[in-house]
């Protein structure tokens, strides 16, 4: 499953990049608001720092306006994929740029028929919000088991399922097993599915015993006993 970081906070995306777990990006207005800068200069930056797709979401509702500016935000750097959302004029737009062979990212889907629908319209991702339906007493990964049936048979379908409003590392690992394409994780998500106390607990005793240990120096013991094989 490819991971996507949900922020347009450029330190968090510099700091997850050089994890190596980072697959692309996704923004919504939302998420461009809170970090107070301009949205286009936003967008570019992002892709300069990520090797993948990069969300940036239209703000239009009407499906000409949409299209336009989805055409313009796909100018802005080739790793931009255009984000609409899961309305009439939404689909229209969909379908318009991904004619014009521009990645499309159909988002705030809250029900398997809105996914089918996408994914005919050329969407190449779906957006299901599993946090949102958990709120409301809904299951939300359901959602996302539905999707990947659904899609699963009908194969000339390509539309990716892009687990979104994901909450903990729970949602990533459930979004796994029931084969979503791609997660997309807030970045103190990611940093919590890193963390167990028995990965802490097990490195300090390891560090312990290796403290009775003669010679720590692994490095200068590796370089000696190379050094020695190549006089031999
Ligand atoms: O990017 C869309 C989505 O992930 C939003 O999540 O937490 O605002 O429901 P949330």
């Amino acid at each position: 499953m490819k991971i996507f970081l949900d922020t347009a906070n450029l330190d968090e995306i510099r700091d997850a990049v050089q994890w190596g777990v980072i697959d692309g990006v996704t923004t919504n207005p939302s998420l461009i608001a809170r970090e107070g800068g301009d949205f286009i200069e936003t967008i570019h930056q992002i892709c300069g720092m990520v090797d993948g797709p990069v969300s940036a979401e239209v703000v239009a509702q009407d499906a000409a306006t949409m299209i336009r500016e989805g055409r313009l935000l796909a100018k802005v750097h080739k790793n931009v994929v255009v984000k609409v959302p899961l309305t009439v004029d939404g689909l229209k737009a969909c379908k318009a740029l991904s004619g014009d062979g521009t990645r499309v990212n159909v988002t705030l889907c809250f029900q398997a028929a809105q996914a089918l629908l996408a994914a005919k319209a050329g969407a190449t991702y779906i957006s299901p919000f599993i946090g949102r339906l958990d709120d409301m007493g809904q299951d939300g990964m359901l959602l996302i088991q539905q999707i990947v049936n659904i899609y699963a048979n009908y194969p000339d379908l390509k539309t990716e399922v892009l687990a979104a409003s994901i909450r903990d590392p729970l949602h990533v690992v459930q979004a796994a097993e029931a084969g979503s394409d791609v997660a997309t994780i807030p970045f103190k998500v990611l940093k919590a599915m890193i963390l167990h106390p028995l990965t802490d607990k097990g490195n300090a005793a390891f560090l312990k015993d290796w403290a009775s240990v003669p010679d720590q120096d692994i490095i200068g013991q590796v370089e000696r006993w190379m050094a020695k094989r190549k006089s031999l």
